[in-house]
């Protein structure tokens, strides 16, 4: 542990008395004191999502935007934004009142910069593991975006090196610091709900206009907003396409996601929030399902640009035998209308919960939190503020972390076996959680190991 380190968890804003307070209020520490953060990965998630989070947590200077993109527009769900490392810095400035935000294009050099105390990974899903494993073994805290990484095999690796070098890794499944998946796990996970029959999870997909991007297969030479080599930066491990193209429908903002050099699919971009919801549920967050089962899917055939399913069914089964069905689209209640959410069926009830919502079976509707838990139920980590402000907790404090490296590791684990077998086409495999290896398919195993090429590797 640096000097500087041992200084933040010391200086007073590490006091525990402050725990229970909101983390807005507390004072600001001169910025010399603050953690210094850097945003590695200045896109849609960054500028408009986690960025507010912490800017708004006193405790943090957000010192450094990194990107290979200066600036570029068609970022947003409906292709309305602008993002980019200098965006990010102008909105950094403004917030502080200064020009002090410093921008980088390559990635190394942040991770070398011993100023820097964390960085904030949201970068594409192929980016995650290299980047983030350079930092831990740097030193730095790493607030890593879902899915965890592009594979299982890099999943691992980052786990163990979570392990080793002790930093605070905070996997930005978010959903664990909201009060009502939390109030939802306990529900489940102490029985209230009676014994647990089954799950259903319904993962949004929205794939339908790309995201405002159209499903343009075209091959076309990097747009200008590239430098020069910044497209070779851009994608990194990523196997090239021929003539090293680029091809608006999976490489302009945002719809990386679509294609497996660079994403996971949606399933695993929505689906990496709620299997995360059902493996905190079990209590299963060093462990996973046994089985996937019953797969179908809409993949289309040799496509190698959109080469992920958007319509999907699948079910996870656990060693006890419960089984949660999967699949794309919304459910529909009543109450709630289409939503994509997580519903528990209990012998005494069905619980459902989606972001900002939950319903309760009858029994249990004047559930309150804080009397009806008993002192000897499970209690789950409870996030005092924004998932971002308690990943800093983390660091100032010693405090464990909603979403640690090999929790979220173990979620992402479930998207990524749903993947292998729809790349495989096949129904399903078994799985052993515990070698965390598959049972009985060589070709199956051979995909939990993510290629890295152009010379990158996380050795
Ligand atoms: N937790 C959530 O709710 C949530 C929501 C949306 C996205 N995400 C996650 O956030 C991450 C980013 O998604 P997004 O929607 O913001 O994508 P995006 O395409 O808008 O942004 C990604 C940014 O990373 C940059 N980048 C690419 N290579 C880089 C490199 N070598 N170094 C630094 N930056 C690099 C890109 O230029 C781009 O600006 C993904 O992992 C995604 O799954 C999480």
């Amino acid at each position: 542990m640096t000097t500087r380190r041992a200084f933040l968890q010391s200086a007073a804003l590490a006091a525990p008395a402050l725990l229970g307070n909101n983390v807005a209020t507390l004072p600001r520490p001169k910025p010399s004191n603050r953690i210094s953060l850097a945003m590695i990965g200045c896109g849609y998630q960054a500028v408009y999502g986690n960025l507010n989070a912490f800017l708004l947590d006193p405790r943090v200077q957000v010192t450094m935007a990194c990107d290979p993109i200066l600036r570029a527009p068609g970022y947003g769900y409906h292709v309305e934004k602008e993002a980019g490392r200098a965006v990010l810095k102008e909105k950094v400035d403004a917030f502080y009142g200064n020009h002090d935000c410093r921008m980088e294009r390559d990635w190394r050099k942040v991770v070398d910069d011993p100023t820097i105390d964390a960085v904030a990974v949201l970068t594409p899903d192929h980016w995650h593991a290299l980047v983030g494993i350079a930092a831990m073994r740097k030193g730095k805290h790493v607030y890593g975006q879902k899915p965890l990484a592009l594979g299982i095999s890099e999943g691992q690796a980052m786990a163990r090196v979570a392990r080793e070098t002790g930093v605070v890794f905070q996997v930005g499944s978010q959903q664990r610091s909201a009060s009502e998946f939390r109030v939802a796990c306990e529900i489940v996970r102490n029985g209230y709900l009676g014994e647990l029959k089954g799950c259903e999870i319904k993962v949004e997909t929205n794939r339908g206009g790309c995201w405002g991007h159209a499903f343009n297969r075209e091959r076309r030479t990097a747009p200008s907003y590239f430098e020069p080599g910044m497209w070779d930066l851009w994608q990194g491990p990523a196997r090239h396409w021929e003539n090293n193209a680029f091809i608006p429908g999976i490489h302009e903002p945002m719809v990386w996601r679509f294609n497996s050099r660079t994403g996971n699919g949606m399933l695993a971009d929505w689906g990496a929030h709620h299997f995360d919801i059902l493996q905190w549920a079990l209590g299963k967050d060093d462990s996973g399902p046994v089985a996937v089962e019953n797969m179908t899917t809409n993949l289309p055939e040799d496509d190698e640009v959109f080469d992920f399913a958007d319509v999907f069914d699948l079910d996870f089964v656990y060693a006890n035998g419960l089984r949660c069905h999967v699949s794309n689209g919304h459910m529909k209640d009543p109450v709630f209308g289409f939503h994509n959410g997580v519903l528990f069926h209990g012998t005494e009830g069905d619980l459902l919960v989606r972001r900002g919502f939950i319903k309760l079976p009858p029994k249990l509707k004047k559930w309150r939190e804080k009397t009806d838990l008993k002192d000897s139920d499970v209690h789950l980590h409870k996030s005092r503020g924004s998932h971002e402000s308690d990943f800093i907790d983390g660091i100032c404090l010693g405090t464990p972390v909603a979403a640690p490296c090999a929790v979220g590791h173990r979620s992402s684990t479930l998207c990524h076996l749903a993947n292998i077998c729809e790349r495989l086409r096949i129904k399903g495999l078994k799985w052993d959680p515990v070698a965390e290896r598959v049972v009985g398919n060589e070709a199956a195993q051979r995909l939990t190991v993510v290629p890295h090429h152009n010379g990158w590797t996380f050795g």
